[in-house]
């Protein structure tokens, strides 16, 4: 049952693959060895991307050379040591084998990659879901090329049928500890990757990237990666004087306690400076806020009334405010993105 609804799974991915097009754009890749396409190594705005990606029926691919078209930038496909197998049930065989012996501690090997990964600052990775965790190829290749990847920042993107991201997030940073894997991933299931276009370009924003590939140092420098319960979520703060107040303090790490059922609030000592800041706001739910009367930082959950009192510094990205729909008390780490 779980094959029949696997390959289904596929054919639709393949279709998808298929009914895009090509875009013209060529990586160079050959099984088992792999070198950059790029005509343009360095990216505009200060910042210096590379997206590297596995991909076996085309749609990571798709997604991966939609940031590059939107970036500007280098691309390096993965391909594993040894082929696969055109055979789809031993495809899968053999990605269920591999994943078995990951769990063993043993990895794929991966294929030659030629980069001199010192040339860039921010690499984007994008890889299939595979039974619920990242791709095979590329977790041989994270785990052969992490001592290159430190001290980098990781973007992660996926697509999938339908299952989720997290556990490959998970296993991403255990790949790569020395890297800083960002918060803010993106996934595509077989239900949104007819909208990728879209989906690519809010992403891209959320990570402080404007579409035309410049890096935003101004946007980038007022978001946050928000962890609770082992889940990172990004907010993005207002630029404004409480807002970059607010940004000066991180990395902070408080408890937050529950108030009236729809926000999560602390106290910041001292209080937040709101010199020069509109006062009033309505808020939504991923709202960050200061009540002013009592000077603390309120995260609502909730849509709450109009109140004068209130000062919007900032809002949770996304729906990533599901994060804080926990009950009672809940510890959290702020830290700059
Ligand atoms: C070996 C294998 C395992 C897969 N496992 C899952 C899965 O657990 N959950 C899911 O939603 N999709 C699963 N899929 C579907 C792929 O994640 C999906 O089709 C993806 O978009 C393929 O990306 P690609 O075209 O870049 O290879 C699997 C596909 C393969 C080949």
């Amino acid at each position: 049952m779980k094959k029949l609804l696997l390959g289904s799974l596929v054919f639709f991915a393949v279709s998808m693959a298929a009914c895009m097009g090509a875009d013209g754009d060529t990586s160079r890749s050959v099984s088992g060895q792999t070198a950059v396409d790029g005509s343009d190594t360095t990216s505009t705005g200060g910042s210096r991307y590379l997206v590297i990606y596995a991909s076996r029926s085309g749609n990571t691919e798709r997604v991966a050379r939609q940031i590059r078209t939107m970036l500007g930038c280098d691309i390096l496909e993965i391909e594993p040591a040894a082929p696969y197998n055109d055979n789809y049930d031993a495809m899968l065989a053999r990605a269920r084998e591999e994943l078995a012996s990951i769990r063993q501690g043993n990895y794929p090997q991966a294929g030659t990659v030629e980069t001199d990964f010192d040339r860039y600052d921010m690499v984007f990775i994008g890889y299939p879901i595979w039974y619920g965790s990242m791709a095979t190829p590329m977790q041989g290749f994270l785990h052969e090329y992490a001592s290159k990847l430190a001290g980098k920042r990781i973007a992660l993107f996926a697509t999938s049928g339908s299952s989720g991201i997290s556990t490959s997030v998970g296993e991403a940073e255990r790949l790569c500890p020395d890297a800083d894997v960002l918060g803010a991933t993106l996934l595509l299931t077989s239900a949104t990757l007819p909208h990728m276009s879209s989906r690519v370009g809010e992403w891209l924003e959320r990570l402080g990237i404007d579409r035309d590939g410049n890096g935003s140092e101004e946007s980038a420098q007022l978001k946050v990666r928000i962890t609770a319960g082992g889940r990172s979520v990004t907010a993005t703060m207002e630029d404004n004087t409480a807002g970059r107040d607010f940004m000066s303090r991180l990395p902070m790490e408080v408890t937050l306690s529950d108030y009236n059922n729809a926000e999560k609030i602390f106290y910041p000592a001292p209080v937040l400076s709101v010199e020069g800041v509109e006062r009033g706001c309505a808020p939504i739910p991923g709202d960050i806020a200061i009540y002013a009367p009592w000077g603390n930082v309120a995260v609502f959950y909730k849509s709450w009334s109009h109140s004068n009192d209130l000062i919007k510094i900032g809002h949770i990205d996304g729906d990533g405010i599901g994060v804080l729909s926990v009950e009672g008390s809940v510890g959290v780490k702020f830290e700059k993105l």
